[in-house]
């Protein structure tokens, strides 16, 4: 069975005031011990919370790093100084990233081997846009971020690499997919992936839903069949976090 995983992106959210009320929240509260947490602040602030957290079950990811080693790459951070550091993870091909800041589908895939390669795991997100969605492209959309990423990635990096699928039109809108459209996407994705890259890659791979989950919608969510968890943003930053990492119990 998929181990359930939560993470929390933080985004460009929070002081150092900010992220010990929450990470204290997190040290105090009574957390399901089968689901994996991992929580995702501003670059400037993974040391900080890594040296304030004390859940064994929490790990701390970046919310992107570079594809290249150590150099001139101005305001990058490099997969050798998240190891120097501890950290374990990262997310990459948030589609803020992909829309704000123009990364491609194959920009996103390089950073995700060069991290996979360099010991980082990777919450990898993809996702479709409200106007993909109504003209019904959204598996067509999904599944053509997934090959960028299957050409550059082998069978036994997946391992490492958890799927998050983030409809566009439901970040930060309030406005949660059904469990019915979630379900749909994730299914899709996993018969994608046995199709194009193993059976038990398809089996084995953790594909989380992010967009707009909250303490009230999660447990529904986390019922169906292919959703292995959640990436959370807002609710993140709330103490319903817990309840949201505790939606298997
Ligand atoms: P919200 O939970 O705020 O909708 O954000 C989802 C998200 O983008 C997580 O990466």
């Amino acid at each position: 069975a998929r181990q359930f995983f939560v993470g929390g992106n933080f985004k460009m959210n929070g002081t150092q005031k900010d992220l010990k009320a929450i990470v204290e929240n997190l040290n105090n509260a009574q957390l399901d011990s089968n689901a994996e947490v991992v929580i995702a602040p501003p670059a400037l602030y993974l040391d900080f919370v890594k040296q304030n957290l004390n859940k064994s079950t929490v790990e701390v990811a970046a919310q992107n790093v570079f594809n290249k080693p150590n150099g001139a790459f101005t305001g990058e951070i490099s997969a050798s100084q998240l190891q120097d550091l501890g950290i374990k993870w990262t997310i990459l091909g948030h589609s803020e990233r992909r829309n704000e800041l123009g990364e491609s589908d194959e920009f996103v895939a390089s950073k995700t081997k060069y991290a996979l390669d360099n010991g980082i795991s990777v919450i990898w997100c993809c996702g479709e846009s409200k106007d993909t969605r109504q003209a019904g492209e959204t598996i067509k959309f999904v599944e053509n971020q997934l090959a960028a990423l299957a050409k550059q990635i082998s069978e036994s990096d997946w391992k490492n690499v958890v799927v998050a699928y983030e409809p566009i039109w439901a970040i930060g809108t309030g406005l949660v997919a059904t469990k019915e459209q979630a379900q749909e996407v994730h299914a899709a994705i996993r018969s994608w992936l046995k199709q194009n890259v193993s059976d038990k890659v398809a089996q084995e791979t953790r594909i989380l839903y992010g967009g707009s989950v909250n303490a009230k919608n999660c447990k529904d969510l986390a019922k169906e069949e292919d959703i292995d968890g959640f990436l959370v943003g807002g609710a993140s930053l709330k103490p319903e976090f817990v309840e949201i990492i505790n939606s298997k119990q």
